[in-house]
């Protein structure tokens, strides 16, 4: 099974790479200085997998979701996901993408305050009118009754506290059920019981619906539940480390272990 799931063809059919991904580098140019992070980086992830990255603050994690979930398209390399090349994307279908295969639980992903915690988290349904025909909804209690907000779905965000609006975008993330879920820090603000709730709906989504989950986490706790770990460093703390993590010349730049 672990073999089939990570081969490029499924039944001679489908590929079942999700995202195959090739940074040069990503360079963030402000008036003094230039950053270049993300040098050299690959990253292949197979379908259904649940893949962990860690690393210290300004390494690039959030950056590289960026650019896994489509937000970020300036940078020099190649993507694809689901087999297509993204570069050539247009821009319907970016938007389309990001919305109905993309589940995204970012840092900054912000709710709206005018809006009530229910209708924050149905927004993505309303962007993807029509076109998400397989959504029930018991699919929304479901998610709302796993995530314990019921209580404050007729509040507004202001009357929130950040756990609770964190649990928010989380279930706005994945209502969509999408294909790919990218969470960053997700568990960041949550008390222990929170955390769990979360890591064991996204562990759910993952087994029942083979969505695949890229998690940034400083818990290594909650990394080393994952599939693999992907330790993001910059180059010159590398060879310190070098021999505790696998495919080190693979990827210049990052480690990788299986917990
Ligand atoms: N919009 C931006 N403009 C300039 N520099 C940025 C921007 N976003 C991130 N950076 C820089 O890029 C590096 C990586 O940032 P980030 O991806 O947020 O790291 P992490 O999520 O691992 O903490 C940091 O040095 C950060 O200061
Ligand atoms: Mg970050």
């Amino acid at each position: 099974m672990e073999n089939q799931k990570n081969s490029n063809f499924l039944g001679g059919v489908t590929m079942t790479k999700i995202i195959d991904l090739s940074v040069k580098e990503k360079i963030y140019e402000s008036k003094k200085a230039q950053i270049s992070i993300l040098n050299d980086f690959k990253l292949e992830v197979a379908d259904g997998e649940k893949i962990a990255i860690v690393g210290e603050s300004g390494v690039g994690k959030s950056s590289l979701l960026n650019i896994i979930g489509l937000i970020d398209r300036n940078y020099n390399g190649e993507y694809a996901l689901l087999g297509s090349l993204t570069n050539n994307l247009h821009t319907n279908e970016l938007a389309q993408w990001r919305n109905q295969k993309i589940g995204f639980i970012l840092q900054e992903s912000a709710l709206i305050n005018s809006l009530t915690i229910e209708d924050n988290i149905k927004l993505p349904l309303l962007y993807a009118g029509s076109g998400k025909k397989e959504f029930k909804p018991e699919d929304f209690e479901s998610v709302v009754d796993a995530i314990g907000i019921k209580p404050i779905l007729k509040k507004k965000p202001l009357e929130c506290s950040g756990g609770e609006k964190a649990r928010a975008v989380f279930a706005r993330g994945i209502i969509m059920k999408p294909q790919i879920i990218l969470a960053d820090e997700p568990t960041a603000s949550l008390d222990m019981e929170n955390r769990e709730r979360i890591v064991t709906l996204l562990f759910k989504m993952n087994k029942e619906f083979n969505t695949t989950i890229i998690t940034v986490t400083h818990d290594l706790e909650i990394a080393n539940r994952h599939d693999r770990v992907i330790h993001l460093e910059k180059a010159d703390k590398i060879d310190k480390r070098r021999g505790k993590f696998l495919n080190v010349g693979y990827f210049p730049k990052c480690a990788e272990y299986k917990p």
